[in-house]
């Protein structure tokens, strides 16, 4: 059956829901009609886009404020979740860092692959069994054209990008023929706001405008792409060639090439 009609019962779940593409896939879920569970840790921001929504859309609209990289916090939102009517999963939630490993900050590193990853598993751990069940409900999970290659400077990101796009194609070949769809989102640059001159980083100044997309339009599509229930979404031309490169080319050549360009975002 796959993304069921909006109904007053269900519940889409958008995690990091607070700022960019995940505020952009909560907007685009209201438009179409779907009530929503926002979940990120700033709380108040949460509440403002649910009062909007709720209004401008008259959907439903809860919060349940979370730190996905505590694992009880995430286990508690995971067990309200799991005895709810989720209709459609966006694993959303994400931060990168850049740098060398062995300069970063150990505990951050630690905290990104519990929120990139562990969550990402838990959450999905949480819904599908109820979506089995039902036999429909979609899963967006959003990876990253950084997950199909090895990246120097970007290791923990790629990692975890790395599990969330592997994780998303191979549960997407077990349950299509049970009526959920899972759909991947690997998106090269995306651009959450415009930054100011001061705050613009390495990212935004060596990445030329016309390979960025923006997050209203990366939301649009993966939806689309999940009521379809394609295998993955690759916007624009940086995310393509990356996808290609790290589908063809041998990791031994792309790791240090990539590995120069990322270099410098840890600047
Ligand atoms: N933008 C890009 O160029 C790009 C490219 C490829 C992939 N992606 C992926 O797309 C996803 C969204 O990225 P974005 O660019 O939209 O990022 P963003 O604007 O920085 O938003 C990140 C969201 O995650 C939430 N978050 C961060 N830490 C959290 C935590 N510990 N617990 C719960 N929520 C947390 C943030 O909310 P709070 O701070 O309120 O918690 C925020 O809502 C990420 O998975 C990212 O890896 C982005």
């Amino acid at each position: 059956m796959g993304i069921p009609e909006p109904s007053s019962s269900a519940r889409a779940v958008v995690t990091g829901a607070s700022s960019g593409i995940g505020a952009a896939l909560a907007t685009e879920l209201a438009r179409r009609g779907h009530s929503l569970i926002l979940v990120a840790r700033r709380e108040g921001i949460l509440q403002a886009t649910a009062t909007e929504l709720a209004q401008e859309f008259g959907v439903e609209v809860e919060v349940m404020a979370t730190d996905l990289s505590d694992s009880a916090a995430t286990t508690a939102l995971c067990e309200q979740l799991a005895g709810r009517e989720i209709s459609i999963l966006c694993n959303n939630a994400g931060i990168a860092t850049f740098g060398a490993l062995v300069e970063l900050d150990a505990e951050y590193e630690r905290a990104q692959v519990r929120l990139n990853t562990v969550a990402v598993h838990d959450l999905t751990l949480a819904v599908l069994p109820r979506m089995v069940e039902r036999g429909s409900g979609g899963i967006l999970m959003v990876g990253s054209a950084a997950g199909n290659m090895p990246i120097p400077h970007n290791a923990t990101y790629a990692a975890s990008k790395a599990f969330v796009n592997t994780f998303s194609e191979s549960l997407r070949g077990e349950v299509s023929g049970q009526g959920v769809h899972v759909t991947l989102l690997a998106p090269g640059p995306v651009r959450t706001h415009t930054p100011s001159p001061e705050e613009a980083s390495t990212v935004d100044r060596v990445v030329p405008d016309f390979l960025w997309n923006s997050s209203e339009y990366v939301a649009k599509l993966s939806l689309d792409a999940l009521e379809r229930n394609k295998m993955r979404v690759v916007p624009g031309m940086l995310s393509k060639a990356m996808s290609v490169g790290g589908g063809y080319i041998p990791r031994k050549f792309t790791a240090p090439i990539v590995g120069t360009f990322y270099r410098k975002f840890g600047d």
